[in-house]
């Protein structure tokens, strides 16, 4: 299971790779739990300057596992999700994504939580929250707007409908597209950039740059409505009807 999400650091950077490739790296509690570990000890670290999410196989992340959806909605409770999205909203140092691949549903919300984006230019991210019977989480009805403004953000978010990393970059959801074999080797060269600078100067630039308190306090509500919907009978529908394919 731990095999599913690799930790490491190297240079000042902590790596934490989605690597559940058969599953397209969909994320379960217990790689949400080695996720918001390796964020907190990253927070604490003095060593550690910068964080880089990446993945392995075709896919970046298929979101949330549809089996922890469906046991959340017959009765088991959310655990470590929550913990790994306060550790991505608060987080005082710098988050870059390689998205070497699409990412759907927390694949993509997460990236509003990331400093630098750097997306294959074919790579497709998608939020499917209403046809799931689900509403936004991670604080996208906030920063998804304030990024790419109310129109797009609503075709995406209650629409479903997907961005490109070309489209992405244009609309200011990503820093830059780059061809799938480099994004990579881009994403590590910015976290490099990154930790040559004062991590003091840093920590701060960011701080200004997010208002994190808002970010916490639409979490909060709109993790109150995410949590009731995945109760819901239109999220139940889905979830068979998902396993039943
Ligand atoms: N949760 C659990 N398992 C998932 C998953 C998810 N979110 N996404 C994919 N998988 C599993 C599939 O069940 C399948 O498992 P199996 O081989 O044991 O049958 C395997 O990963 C491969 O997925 P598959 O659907 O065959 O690949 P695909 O290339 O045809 O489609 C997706 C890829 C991502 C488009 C499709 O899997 C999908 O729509 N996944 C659900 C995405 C989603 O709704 N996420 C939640 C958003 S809130």
């Amino acid at each position: 299971m731990s095999e599913d999400i690799l930790v490491k650091r190297e240079d000042g950077v902590v790596e934490i790779r989605f690597n559940r490739p058969a599953k397209k790296n969909a994320l379960t509690n217990a790689m949400y739990g080695i996720a918001a570990d390796a964020l907190e000890a990253a927070q604490k670290d003095a060593e550690t300057k910068a964080i880089l999410f990446t993945a392995e196989g075709d896919m970046f992340t298929a979101g949330n596992d549809l089996s922890d959806f469906a046991a959340i909605a017959t009765g088991g409770e959310p655990r470590h999700v929550e913990r790994f999205l306060r550790a991505i909203a608060t987080a005082e140092k710098p988050l870059i994504a390689a998205v070497t691949g699409n990412g759907v549903g927390v694949g993509a919300t997460m990236l509003l939580h990331c400093d630098i984006v750097i997306m294959a230019e074919e790579a497709r991210l998608s939020t499917p929250f209403t046809a799931l019977g689900l509403t936004p989480e991670a604080a996208s009805s906030l920063l998804l707007p304030a990024r790419i403004g109310h129109a797009r953000a609503f075709m995406m978010l209650a629409l479903g409908q997907p961005m490109s990393g070309t489209e992405a970059a244009q609309a200011g959801l990503a820093t830059e597209a780059a061809p799938r074999e480099e994004v990579e080797a881009r994403a590590r060269k910015l976290a490099r950039e990154v930790c040559l600078r004062p991590a003091e100067a840093m920590r701060i630039t960011k701080k200004l740059l997010r208002d994190v308190e808002a970010i916490g306090a639409r979490m909060q509500v709109e993790g109150a409505h995410f949590n009731d919907r995945l109760r819901s009978p239109e999220a139940r529908a889905a979830f068979e009807a998902f396993f039943k394919r």
